[in-house]
């Protein structure tokens, strides 16, 4: 079969990572760049090597020697350009949060289906062997049934301006990397979340510079989730059993061998689990391989979904000050 010919919507500090994990997928090829500047797609092909410098985004999805593309624009754009990539007949991965309202998958879902191409929310950590290693310990119940979890990533975001500053573009640390939090809670409960309860500290301009968030779930599991823009740099997930303690010290970003620390009474171990050389040569091939072999992709719309859910209730609750079930999601939206 060809090589799947990608196409990049912007120019964003992220794709930096991204283009070395299609050039290292050798049924991948990088053949166009868009930006709203023509110049600065032209200079970003130049410095890349990318074929196709194309004056805005809907260029790139013309290109007919485009099969794919990777949306990583503010997260207010992605649901937009994700349904506009499906009409041209493109499969897309498209970066975290897929959406910033859950019902935009109902009409991604429909679309993708009509026009029969894939699209999958790039979510890193799920396609790293550290993360299904943890899961199967939570289902095995190694540390027994389970009973709380607390998962969180912060980091002081000193770039300004930026993108996740500015409400309109879908900013805040919730959107930006508690979605991290949320996702790997709900996979290690194995459920969506009913209620959530959420409490932000907001910055004048209207985003959350830090999260917290409570999630119950029907089997009685309670979630901590915490994002944050003012604190340092650190991630962790925890799964706490009816017999011990899973702690996943280093869940989103793995290195190239991390452990899982289990406690069970007074024994601990560590599971040392090998991991990618690069970061992100999974997502790209695990996503090749859902277009051309015909796999599921990793993260289902449906998954990325119950995401957006429990993180739009969690932000409701915050704005309301009260606790939210997540199935309210056609209330209006707050003053
Ligand atoms: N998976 C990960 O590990 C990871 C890491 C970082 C970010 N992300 C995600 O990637 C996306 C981009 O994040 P980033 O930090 O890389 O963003 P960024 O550097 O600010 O880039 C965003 C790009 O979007 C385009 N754009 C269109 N309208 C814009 C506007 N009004 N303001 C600013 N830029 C606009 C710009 O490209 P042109 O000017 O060329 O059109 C810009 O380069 C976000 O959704 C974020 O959640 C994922």
């Amino acid at each position: 079969m060809d090589a799947l010919r990608w196409g990049l919507l912007g120019t964003a500090q992220i794709t930096r990572r991204l283009i070395p994990a299609i050039r290292a997928n050798r049924r991948s090829v990088l053949t166009a760049v868009g930006s709203r500047d023509a110049s600065r797609a032209e200079a970003y092909a130049r410095q890349w090597g990318i074929p196709h410098a194309h004056d805005g985004y809907a260029r790139v999805l013309d290109n007919p020697a485009v099969d794919a593309v990777y949306i990583s624009l503010p997260n207010s754009m992605h649901a937009e350009w994700t349904l506009a990539a499906i009409d041209a007949g493109k499969h897309v991965l498209c970066e975290k949060p897929l959406v910033l309202d859950p019902e935009d998958v109902d009409r991604i879902a429909h679309k993708a289906q009509t026009r029969a191409v894939t699209v999958s929310e790039a979510m890193m950590y799920r396609h790293e062997p550290l993360t299904a290693r943890a899961v199967r310990f939570a289902r095995e119940h190694a540390v027994g049934p389970p009973r709380s979890i607390s998962a969180g990533f912060t980091y002081q975001q000193s770039r300004a301006p930026d993108v996740r500053l500015d409400p309109a573009l879908g900013g805040g640390s919730l959107w930006d990397i508690g979605c991290y939090a949320v996702s790997y809670a709900r996979l290690l409960a194995g459920e969506e979340p009913e209620e959530v309860f959420g409490w932000a500290q907001w910055t004048p301009s209207g985003v959350d510079e830090s999260f917290t968030g409570l999630m119950r779930f029907p089997s009685g599991v309670v979630a901590t989730i915490h994002s944050g823009f003012r604190t340092a740099y650190r991630t962790w997930v925890e799964l706490a059993g009816e017999d011990g303690v899973m702690r996943v010290p280093n869940p989103f970003k793995p290195g190239t061998r991390e452990d899982i620390e289990l406690q069970r009474q007074d024994v601990a171990r560590r599971v040392a689990v090998e991991g990618s050389l690069e970061l992100f040569v999974r997502e790209v091939a695990d996503f090749v391989a859902s277009v051309q072999d015909g796999r599921d992709p990793v993260v289902s719309l449906t998954e990325s979904q119950g995401n957006a859910a429990a993180l739009q209730a969690l932000h409701e609750s915050a704005r309301m000050g009260k606790p939210v079930s997540v199935r309210q999601r056609g209330a209006p939206p707050l003053a």
